[in-house]
């Protein structure tokens, strides 16, 4: 299995980049896979639930890095636990509900027992038929190197070295502070979330929520519906925003030129307002005040949506987040949690929760629209000609809009480098440059 990239392919990847490329192969191509599982999943955090699902001692959730299966608990002391789902003694995956409470976990296959700390407590039988050899001490679940938690999302590293999870967050926080940081009491998550398995590679996934130059097309159909606007450029208008660590955002608003009545963040019942403008910055309120919808991609693959849904008197806003869960080159288990503000009325949360259901739920409209797109485009990067490296043909995509006539807009309030529109590829090449930098690193 390749470990690392020839000179060559490195070359020629990177020079693609350069001219603000990207090799088409690369979204199928398995060697390249390998390396990214060593080179990026293994070092990156990633994001693995909210404090929400897990409120009280005893609670559970279960969970995978990749291919690691992991099990998050609340102990009896309050703390966040994350362990290798995996019995010590043979390596059965010991939990396999997705989520619950318990006091104790007990493997199913010779039934050893460990409690909510991971410690091993029981051993059928008795410890005497291990004689003086085995100390229990020695045999507890293997706890997950790295978990930190950021405004209550969970996120877990393997890599024991890996940079604080705030300090990897970087300018990318400012604006996840908007949504998870705006009301008393934080967010919450409502229901449980949805899986769902997609043919698609992960970084194509990834990089569409940081580009809404599609949603014109492929969700022409809210058009039709009178859902979306006419208008081609309705998803440009705002600023799209490269941060660094390849984290990417857009801060979509209304067409200057619309002639609807203006709504205030994003039409977030009024009672909440002045908690918003207690706990926000001054510059986080003037973007959070004319945003309609926040989309984004925190590297390598969690991205979310925070959207303005519905029609006047019945508009609801959420914090959909998903992760995108590698399954192989062209194949993603996609894993989506719906979160509300803790402090929104009760109806409010329940209306908001459908609208999440209808649109980006795995039988929502939104979301097949995408789902079929994804799909088509791993379909059609397999062949022998997208394969040719020799360059007899143009074997790139294109990622050149905005490239040479936009420039960054100084005057934007956050952090990150700032442009004054979202039809650009400044998000999705700061992706790509950053999964290049993590693909090379030593
Ligand atoms: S594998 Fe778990 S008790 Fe044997
Ligand atoms: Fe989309």
């Amino acid at each position: 299995m390749k470990k690392h990239l020839d000179e060559e392919t490195r070359k020629s990847i990177e020079n693609s980049l350069e001219r603000g490329l990207f090799p088409q192969w690369v979204l199928t191509d398995p060697d390249i896979y390998n390396i990214e599982m060593e080179q990026i999943f293994l070092r990156t955090w990633q994001l693995l639930g909210h404090e929400s699902e897990i409120r009280e001692p005893g609670q559970y959730v279960t969970r995978w890095i990749v291919n690691d299966p992991v099990l998050l608990v609340r102990n009896g002391g309050g703390e966040i636990k994350a362990f290798l789902n995996s019995c010590t003694h043979r390596g059965v995956h010991l939990c396999t509900a997705d989520a619950g409470k318990k006091k104790s976990f007990t493997c199913p296959y010779h039934g050893w027992s460990y409690n909510l700390d991971g410690d091993l407590i029981g051993i059928v039988a008795g410890d005497k038929i291990y004689g003086e050899e085995m100390d229990k001490k020695d045999w507890g679940l293997r706890p997950i190197p790295r978990v930190e938690v950021y405004k209550g999302l969970i996120f877990a590293n393997l890599d024991p070295q890996a940079m604080p999870l705030e300090e990897f967050l970087g300018e990318f926080r400012w604006y996840l502070d908007i949504m998870l940081g705006r009301s008393d009491g934080g967010m919450e998550v409502r229901g449980v979330p949805q899986r769902w398995v997609v043919h698609a590679n992960w970084k194509m996934v990834s990089e569409n929520f940081v580009d809404p130059y599609h949603v014109q097309t492929s969700h022409r159909s809210t058009v039709e519906l009178g859902m979306s606007p006419e208008d081609p450029l309705y998803a440009s208008y705002g600023h799209g925003v490269a941060c660094n660590h390849g984290h990417g955002i857009c801060v979509i608003t209304s067409s200057p030129k619309s002639k609807a009545r203006p709504v205030k963040y994003q039409g977030l019942p009024q009672e909440m307002w002045p908690m918003f403008e207690r706990n926000l910055t001054k510059e986080q309120l003037e973007v959070f005040e004319k945003v309609k919808v926040l989309v984004g991609t925190c590297f390598p693959n969690m991205s979310f949506n925070c959207p303005l849904h519905g029609n006047e008197g019945h508009l609801y806003n959420y914090f959909n987040v998903r992760v995108w869960r590698p399954l192989g080159p062209d194949k993603v288990e996609v894993i989506s949690w719906f979160l509300i503000d803790q402090s929104a009325p009760e109806q409010y949360k329940e209306d908001a929760y459908k609208g999440y259901i209808g649109s980006f739920g795995p039988s929502g409209t939104l979301e097949q629209d995408d789902t079929e797109i994804w799909a088509r485009v791993v379909q059609a990067s397999k062949g022998f000609m997208v394969r040719d490296k020799s360059l007899n043909y143009n074997n790139f995509s294109n990622y050149l809009m905005g490239y040479d006539h936009v420039a960054p807009d100084e005057t934007f309030p956050g952090p990150g480098v700032a442009y004054s529109t979202n039809y650009v590829d400044f998000m999705t090449r700061g992706y790509h440059d950053y999964w290049f930098e993590m693909l090379t690193k030593e």
